[in-house]
């Protein structure tokens, strides 16, 4: 075994982690998924899951999941070309596709599969992607997989996406890619000036909407859908390990013939594992509630959001995001302050985590909070209580 030859490696990598203060800890939950979770012997309030909508840990998540599993068996030991699709794959694609106002959907494992083999499959040399500098990880991972020629925008500046636009011009096909919400920032894409730059200078919008499905937008379907330009995005792609019930699994979605394009080449769809049956019952379970009851749970959530933002700035902290997300940065600027700051707000029993560098740029550690439907108002009171008199203590706030 050469093993001990490497180990000293090994060692040293994780001796610099643990030296740059970047050193990841999983804290252990031994409840469901929820608003209170227990943690380390006690309960506390969960303001850190993407659970936007609470259907994590519920039995409108489970319920269904345990109904695919009776008639569809646990899995499938198969990927979807070989024998891996059963009619509740087909139906749960046609029901996203619907969902999205698109043509066609096609499902992944998850949503960093999907990032990993939509650009790769779509586009070559003879291409150029347009990137926002602050989009996910698995976008930027996807993106390196393909050969298209790579433009990276300044967050959220659309006039530098113009200048990357004309560079690009003599290139076969364009791909305008971002977020529709920033998972670190909370901030939405500008998909109104996006669509017209698109327009402009004949290019593909692509758009993650991971933390957006199901809860932003008049019916929930997402940022395109709350600046009305829904029917000038080309491609979607999307977890159901958010709100939409939180286990595992993503997708792409849009015009026809770029979803067969995925089915014959993406990587990640033709050499993996189709999606367990009891999550895609569970999703399409999920939809059917969302039929029914989504507007139910998009007011409280809209509550929530402006509720403690409004609080918040009231107190003094320095917030950031857009005004309708429900992820909210709360500004500290030094990491170890942050962390501080969330360990103080642990022994208030607020569950929430502080980010900082790599994570986010240096000098700007933050609290990033993340509201649900689920949250009843004591429990945004309570946390915000918790946030003051701590932001008092550490001297953030007056
Ligand atoms: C914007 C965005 N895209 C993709 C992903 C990956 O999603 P999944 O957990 O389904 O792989 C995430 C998850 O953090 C995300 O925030």
């Amino acid at each position: 075994m050469a093993y001990p030859k490497f180990k000293g490696i090994y060692q040293t990598l994780l001796k610099d982690i643990h030296n740059a203060g970047t050193y990841k800890k999983e804290r252990i939950i031994s409840s469901k998924q929820g608003m209170n979770i227990t943690t380390e012997g006690k309960e506390v309030l969960n303001f850190c899951a993407n659970n936007y909508l609470g259907y994590s840990g519920s039995d409108a998540a489970s319920n269904p999941a345990i109904e695919a599993t009776k008639k569809y068996g646990f899995g499938l030991s198969s990927g979807r070309i070989i024998c891996g699709t059963q009619t509740i794959h087909k139906q749960l694609e046609e029901k996203i596709s619907k969902f999205h106002s698109t043509e066609d959907a096609i499902l992944y494992s998850s949503c960093f599969d999907a990032n990993a083999g939509v650009f790769e499959a779509l586009l070559t040399k003879e291409d150029a992607v347009l990137t926002d500098a602050l989009n996910h990880a698995s976008i930027i991972d996807g993106i390196r997989l393909c050969s298209a020629e790579r433009h990276i925008y300044r967050h959220l500046d659309m006039a530098h996406l113009e200048e990357c636009l004309q560079k690009a011009q003599s290139k076969r096909i364009r791909m305008i890619v971002t977020d529709g919400v920033f998972s670190m920032d909370g901030d939405f894409a500008p998909l109104p000036k996006i669509v017209e730059l698109a327009s402009r200078y004949n290019a593909l919008v692509f758009v993650d909407e991971s933390h957006a499905t199901g809860f932003i937008g008049q019916t929930g379907r997402g940022v395109p859908e709350y600046f009305g330009v829904q029917d000038k995005i080309d491609i979607i792609n999307s977890t159901l390990g958010k709100a939409m019930g939180g286990a595992s699994g993503g997708y792409t979605t849009g015009h026809k013939e770029l979803i067969d394009v995925l089915r014959q080449k993406s990587r990640p769809y033709v050499f993996s594992n189709s999606l367990a049956p009891m999550i895609v019952g569970a999703t399409l379970g999920i939809l059917d509630d969302l039929e029914r009851t989504g507007q139910t749970l998009l007011g409280p959530l809209k509550r929530n959001i402006h509720l403690f933002r409004s609080r918040m700035t009231e107190a003094g902290f320095n917030i950031i995001g857009h005004k309708d997300s429900p992820i909210v940065p709360v500004m500290i600027g030094d990491a170890a302050l942050a962390s501080m700051f969330a360990d103080k707000m642990m022994t208030q029993n607020i569950y929430v985590i502080g980010f900082s560098f790599p994570v986010v740029p240096k000098g700007q550690a933050r609290i990033r909070v993340q509201l649900s439907a689920r949250h009843t108002e004591e429990q945004i009171n309570r946390a915000v209580d918790a946030f003051i008199a701590i932001g008092k203590e550490t001297e953030i706030i007056k």
